[in-house]
């Protein structure tokens, strides 16, 4: 993995690979993130975790309908269209997959969303749309793959309208220096084969940091593990024994997002989810 550019081949290993498509296609319904449990909610239905994880995205931006929001990392758009049905929202999508791209247009066409929902080729570090173009962006677990998260965060500060309000969500690493060096011996390994850079570069402390650093106000910092843990729980259970019958056939790297979901429980004691919410004044 090159550190400071924009890995595609990495990224293509890791979304294209015919298990993985399967994997998001068949098993995630095309989305590419993890659930928000409630407390006394079953584990096991990870599709109803997947919508309440949408919820709150769609809360924590607290935008009226018809603002103009910018989705960095867009995947199959399953998110977008989410925020565009459920909250009235307009979303511009941005991903640097192409086939991300074609299936994000394709499914908003079949679900009668494009006029609500549009999608292009774009990497986050450097976005193609004129400065104060949004009144909020979100980031549904991509800013791990960030090869330069303070670029980017200063980029999504570029695009938004003052005033304008960020989400993002996803895991983030234990600071470095408390992970010592059996941590990182446990960590390190999964967040390259993920083609994770950006969460070697920022961590539960820095990145309030880093977005003050880029011109935002954070509202709030919430430490929502509580509420990830349990779909992680379910889908190792789901899957732990079909991932160890695959690897019987092949490499890990052929089946890499279902190593994504096993690995990720094996790794869960270094990894907190958080849910992010800032302003750019
Ligand atoms: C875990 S998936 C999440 C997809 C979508 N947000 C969802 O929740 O379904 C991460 C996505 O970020 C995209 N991505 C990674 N680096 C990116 C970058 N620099 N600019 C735009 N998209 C990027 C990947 O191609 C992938 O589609």
């Amino acid at each position: 993995m090159v550190s400071g550019e924009l890995d595609l081949t990495g990224l293509r290993r890791v979304y294209g690979r015919p298990g993985s498509r399967l994997f998001y296609t068949a098993v995630c319904r095309n989305a590419r993130h993890w659930g928000w449990t409630e407390p006394g909610q079953s584990k096991w239905r990870c599709w109803r975790a997947q919508r309440q994880l949408e919820g709150v995205l769609g809360r924590k931006l607290s935008l009226p309908a018809g603002s103009r929001v910018l989705d960095a990392g867009c995947g199959a758009g399953v998110v977008a269209r989410e925020m565009a049905k459920r909250f009235g929202l307009r979303i511009t999508g941005v991903d640097v997959l192409d086939f991300h791209v074609r299936e994000a247009r394709r499914l908003s066409e079949r679900a009668a969303l494009e006029d609500r929902t549009t999608f292009s080729w774009g990497d986050y570090h450097d976005l193609e749309f004129a400065d104060g173009s949004f009144d909020g962006a979100y980031s549904m677990e991509t800013l791990v793959h960030s090869y330069d998260p303070a670029r980017a965060l200063a980029e999504l500060h570029r695009v938004l309208r003052p005033g304008g309000r960020l989400v993002l969500l996803g895991p983030i690493g234990a600071p470095r220096d408390e992970l010592g060096a059996e941590g990182r011996a446990v960590l390190d390994p999964y967040l390259d084969a993920m083609v994770f850079p950006g969460a070697k570069q920022y961590d539960t402390r820095s990145l309030n940091d880093l977005l003050a650093g880029a011109g935002f106000r954070v509202e709030e910092a919430l430490d929502a593990t509580a509420r990830y843990r349990p779909t992680s729980d379910a889908l190792y259970a789901y899957f732990r024994v079909p991932y160890a019958l695959l690897r019987l056939f092949g490499p890990a790297e052929r089946w890499l997002n279902m190593r994504s979901v096993v690995e990720m429980y094996k790794v869960r004691d270094y990894v907190s989810w958080y849910v992010h919410t800032a302003v750019k004044p």
